[in-house]
């Protein structure tokens, strides 16, 4: 399989779970669910960041860096920055949740606000690497590339535990049905 449709794939994945954090954040108003919120906490955060982001901050950045592309102006720069407001956003999230849960109610728009936010964030990111680094990055990297990155996407999986995407899949699925997402 190629490298970057291993990526693609992830985004894929990743977006189904932007569509239930949508409606998660949306119910706030009536009901905070905080089994869902949680679960989509920990998708977030060990699917998205510690897997997927790792994946493209550790391996697939550097290698096109190396092939050419900058990293300090330009696409690559503004991907990591990308990904560092994400991870305040899930901050935020997470912060606001645990105060709401000891009884200040108020917090119920932050909890939104920060969820909301992170769903266009990475809407827009995924769309960008997708439709731009990505296909740059395509350009830049040989077969000889490719194979030594889906090497390292192997290994960074065995060291994640083999069955963390299966694990996060299941998480998905499970959250779609639940609110009939299709
Ligand atoms: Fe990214
Ligand atoms: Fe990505």
């Amino acid at each position: 399989m190629d490298p970057i449709e291993v990526l693609m794939a992830e985004h894929r994945c990743i977006e189904r779970m932007l569509k239930v954090l949508t409606v998660v954040a949306e119910q706030v108003e009536v009901e905070v669910d905080y089994d869902s919120f949680e679960k989509a906490i920990d998708f977030i955060q060990n699917f998205s960041d510690k897997f997927h982001h790792a994946k493209e901050e550790g391996e697939f950045f550097p290698l096109i860096e190396s092939k050419g592309i900058p990293k300090e102006s330009g696409p690559i720069a503004m991907m990591l920055q990308e990904h560092d407001i994400g991870r305040n956003y899930v901050k935020g999230l997470v912060d606001s949740l645990s105060k709401y849960k000891e009884g200040d109610k108020s917090q119920s728009t932050a909890i939104s606000s920060n969820a909301q936010g992170f769903v266009n964030l990475l809407a827009e990111h995924i769309m960008k690497e997708d439709n731009i680094l990505y296909p740059m990055g395509n350009q830049v990297i040989s077969d000889q590339d490719r194979s030594s990155l889906i090497q390292r996407f192997n290994e960074i999986a065995k060291d994640a535990g083999e069955s963390v995407p299966e694990k996060y899949h299941k998480l998905v699925n499970d959250l779609e049905k639940k609110f009939n997402i299709s």
